[in-house]
């Protein structure tokens, strides 16, 4: 019994004490293996300009991975861009941390109105951040300013007496028409572009915006160009209708707003989808009336804003026009919307939707007491407007100049 004991203390004695000392009880957790090749982060859709107004403007892009990203802002005094530090813009979003993401929309503000800055795109990329305070990042990344240009934009004058824009709508995707659309009209620099509904035709990836027309429409404008975007009917549609706010920088984080361009007021609405919201397309996912209500609340204010008021010509933007007779969401215009504008001196509304050229004078089909122009799909509208009035050109994708049309300011 004795040599039992002792031959069964040798077996465990060891083990005992291996697992006494410190360090080596529990066998280290394998570390993971850095990436020995880093990916490089760069731009996949944009920059483009969003919002501008006389002292900012929004610059927004998509990068290929997480990413934290800031805007350098220089004056265009012909000094080079690397002549000394620039003035840094960050994306506030993170609300006292940096914002990492992929969608980068980043404010510039404090600014002279009516004149040129120049600006450059900074990120870097967010390789790991598993812990706390650890972050691994790629090498920054940005637009080149040693051989090529800063990009540049000019805020707008406060007394501009002329205004020149060009709308597209109902493009349905097709990027291609849109590119040649863009393309035609290249030599033409606008002081805004309006994409004015139905660019897409259904959201089922949240990718769709970017891939079927916003990296074409941005890659023509320059970064340069500012850009409105409303939404049409369309881009209510889909598991990913809401990936339309992320392309989209929205004053207040709503698609309706205004805009001050010296002289001229404009309002944009969002006119929501066109059929009941109880219509088996939608299969119970629209909730209209609450949101056009508060929408109706917030443009009877707009009417009697000093902004709308002392403006010499105001200019009002949506999807769907307003028609008594026509359906739901064509009513809803004209009930919801026109009693309030007609209150405003308005003297024109640009529409789509109905992918046909079209002008409802005052009173013809809605009780607006202003006309209605509506755009066809697949082409570009082309508009000027001073304080004596507007005029306007349509043009086909070959360039051809196919409709045209003008009217007085009141
Ligand atoms: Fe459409
Ligand atoms: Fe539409």
């Amino acid at each position: 019994m004795k040599k039992l004991i002792i031959n069964m203390l040798k077996i465990i004695l060891p083990i005992l004490l291996l697992a006494a000392a410190p360090g080596i009880t529990t066998p280290a957790t394998p570390k993971a293996t850095p990436k020995t090749a880093p990916e490089k982060v760069s731009p996949v859709c944009g920059p483009y300009v969003q919002n501008p107004e006389p002292d900012g403007f929004t610059v927004l892009w998509e990068t290929n991975m997480d990413a934290m990203a800031w805007v350098e802002v220089a004056p265009d005094d012909g000094s080079h861009f690397y002549n000394r530090d620039r003035k840094r813009y960050f994306d506030l979003r993170g609300l006292g941390n940096q914002y990492i993401g992929t969608m980068h929309k980043i404010r510039i503000d404090g600014l002279e109105p009516g004149t040129t800055y120049r600006y450059r795109i900074m990120m870097k990329g967010v390789l790991d951040f598993t812990g706390t305070g650890n972050p691994r990042y790629t090498k920054p990344w940005g637009n080149d300013v040693y051989k090529g240009h800063p990009y540049t934009f000019t805020t707008p004058a406060a007394d501009r007496d002329t205004l020149r824009f060009d709308i597209y709508n109902d493009i349905h995707q097709r990027d291609a028409d849109l590119d040649r659309l863009m393309k035609a009209a290249a030599k033409e620099k606008p002081d805004f572009v309006l994409f004015n509904g139905d660019m897409t035709s259904s959201l089922i990836s949240r990718d769709l915006i970017r891939d079927t027309w916003l990296r074409t429409a941005a890659a023509n404008l320059e970064g340069i160009t500012p850009m409105y975007v409303l939404r049409g009917n369309h881009e209510l549609r889909g598991r990913h209708a809401s990936a339309w706010m992320d392309y989209n920088d929205l004053p207040e984080g709503l698609p309706y707003r205004t805009a001050s361009w010296g002289k001229f007021f404009l309002i944009f609405l969002d006119t929501l989808e066109d059929k009941p919201d109880s219509d088996i397309e939608y299969g119970g996912t629209m909730l209209s009336e609450p949101y056009l209500k508060a929408q109706a609340e917030w443009l009877e204010k707009v009417v009697e804003s000093d902004g709308c008021r002392n403006a010499a010509v105001r200019l009002v933007f949506a999807h769907i026009p307003p028609d008594r007779n026509g359906w739901q969401g064509d009513r809803n215009v004209e009930e919801y919307f026109v009693p309030i504008l007609n209150k405003a001196g308005i003297t024109a509304m640009f529409c789509g939707h109905l992918h046909q050229w079209r002008i409802d004078n005052p009173g013809q089909r809605s009780s607006a007491n202003f006309p209605v122009v509506i755009n066809p799909n697949c082409r570009r509208m082309e508009v000027t407007a001073s304080p004596e009035g507007l005029s306007l050109k349509v043009f086909d994708l070959d360039g051809a100049q196919t409709q045209s049309w003008s009217c007085p300011a009141r």
